[in-house]
């Protein structure tokens, strides 16, 4: 616990960016649900097994079994976790001039594919613009934009096309399996392989099983399975959906390009059987991917972000609408309209939220996406301005959650005292997580 007064002191130390805060400082931590889950006993059970071979550990075949039996890919690749993954990828598929669509990159997608210098593209679907819109699976693509993407750069030009599940960047939306067939057939026709950023799988299948017609006898795994079997390989963070603190994956049907992006493991991970992490984690990733389709958990999850989502809404606090799988995401131009893009909405509202309550969420609008434009001196903003309140899975109870609403919903009652934000300090590339902010202007 802490007082206000002292979280003023704590935020003005930090720069004002809550990545520089201490996680001791912070009461409720809705930063992010990647990693920050709580393992369940049978995960602990199975870390004892971790065998730490260098090379050939049953853990490891443990580990592939259970990936295999999930997604159908015969070739599995550990990584210490899902950037790790892009960046073998893109290093091995994509080159200079190259596109790569997807619904909506993640921030690290986006910075590993401008890393090889390709471009990272966004084709999220119309629906998506209208934030307080319910359309049932506003994460969807943009076929007709896809096509024309095509069209504009021609097949030779597009090594890939990606689609995360769920859409985090564009508000945990969910894609449906419409979609993600129509997306299939496009990509059928140009020959170009289709992937799945595959982070949140399970609540995206979740979400197909109770939204899309005709999904709702069957089982999540088999959704999931479908989905899996629609593509050419997926990246994984299992710091999400695989319900571990550390981990991820890479996987694929091309033996090939498995090959090569093995030689890629080694040289910047290790070696195949471990890449990157210890026997034990891919243990604890085995039994995690196997949990993470019960439906009963699954229910739990969605019901209670939802939960979070209508009691906000019920006080007139501005969200993305539906609410998502594992996150709600604040409209930060509708709560803080009186400040501008250029002026970090979303980071002043993460400001404001720590200082009141100690609460850590995520600005994912202008700070992440904008960029600073030094020839004219001058921010170019995001497409959006959100603020991610991202639920850690197995961790916060509904009294954690009501402290959270009656916060949020005050922060709103006086979101007038709200300052605009200005960069101090910044690096290129992924800024926001290192950015120095301040309330007046330089
Ligand atoms: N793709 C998506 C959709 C993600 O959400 C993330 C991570 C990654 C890839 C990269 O995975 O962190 O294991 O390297 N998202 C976290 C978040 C950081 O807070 O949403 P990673």
């Amino acid at each position: 616990m802490t007082t206000p007064q002292e979280r003023l002191s704590k935020i003005h130390q930090a720069h004002y960016n809550v990545f520089l805060l201490h996680s001791d400082d912070v009461l409720i931590d809705l930063l992010t649900d990647s990693g920050t889950g709580a393992m369940s006993t049978e995960q602990w059970a199975a870390l004892m097994r971790g065998d730490e071979s260098y090379a050939g550990s049953p853990s490891f075949y443990r580990f592939e079994q259970s990936v295999k039996e999930l997604t159908g890919f015969p070739f599995v690749i550990p990584t210490h976790q899902g950037r790790a993954a892009e960046r073998i990828l893109f290093s091995v598929m994509c080159g200079e001039g190259d596109v790569v669509p997807n619904n909506t990159h993640f921030d690290t997608t986006r910075a590993n594919i401008e890393a090889v210098h390709a471009k990272a593209l966004d084709l999220p679907c119309h629906e998506s613009r209208e934030l307080s819109a319910e359309y049932p699976f506003k994460g969807n693509m943009d076929i007709e934009g896809l096509k024309r993407t095509f069209e504009e750069y021609g097949a030779e030009r597009i090594p890939m096309v990606m689609m995360t599940v769920t859409n985090n960047a564009g508000g945990g939306q969910p894609v449906s399996m419409e979609n993600l067939q129509a997306v299939a057939r496009v990509c059928k026709e140009f020959k170009t392989p289709f992937y799945l950023d595959a982070c949140r799988f399970a609540e995206n299948a979740f979400f197909i099983k109770y939204r899309e017609k005709g999904y709702g006898d069957i089982s999540v795994k088999d959704i999931a399975a479908q989905m899996f079997a629609l593509c050419d390989g997926c990246t994984m963070s299992a710091k999400k959906d695989g319900m571990v603190n550390m981990g991820g994956f890479l996987a694929t049907r091309d033996a090939e390009l498995a090959q090569k992006e093995q030689e890629l493991l080694i040289l910047g991970e290790g070696f195949p059987t471990y890449g990157g992490l210890a026997g034990r984690d891919l243990e604890a990733i085995a039994v995690g991917l196997r949990e993470v389709v019960q439906e009963d958990y699954l229910r739990y999850r969605i019901t209670s972000t939802q939960y979070l989502g209508e009691h906000l809404v019920q006080n007139g606090v501005p969200i993305m609408r539906p609410p998502g799988g594992h996150a709600i995401y604040l409209d930060a131009s509708a709560f803080a309209s009186h400040i501008k893009p250029e002026c970090f909405p979303g980071i002043s509202l993460c400001v404001g939220l720590y200082t009141l309550a100690g609460i850590r969420a995520v600005e994912v609008g202008s700070a992440m996406f904008g960029r600073y434009d030094a020839e004219n001196n001058c921010e170019i903003p995001g497409p959006q301005e959100l603020v991610r309140l991202a639920i850690p899975r197995r961790v916060y109870t509904q009294s954690h959650v009501d402290y959270v609403v009656e916060a949020v919903s005050k922060l709103y009652e006086q979101r007038e005292t709200l300052e605009p934000m200005y960069i101090v300090k910044q690096s290129a590339a992924l800024r926001h997580f290192t950015a120095h902010f301040m309330p007046v202007d330089p």
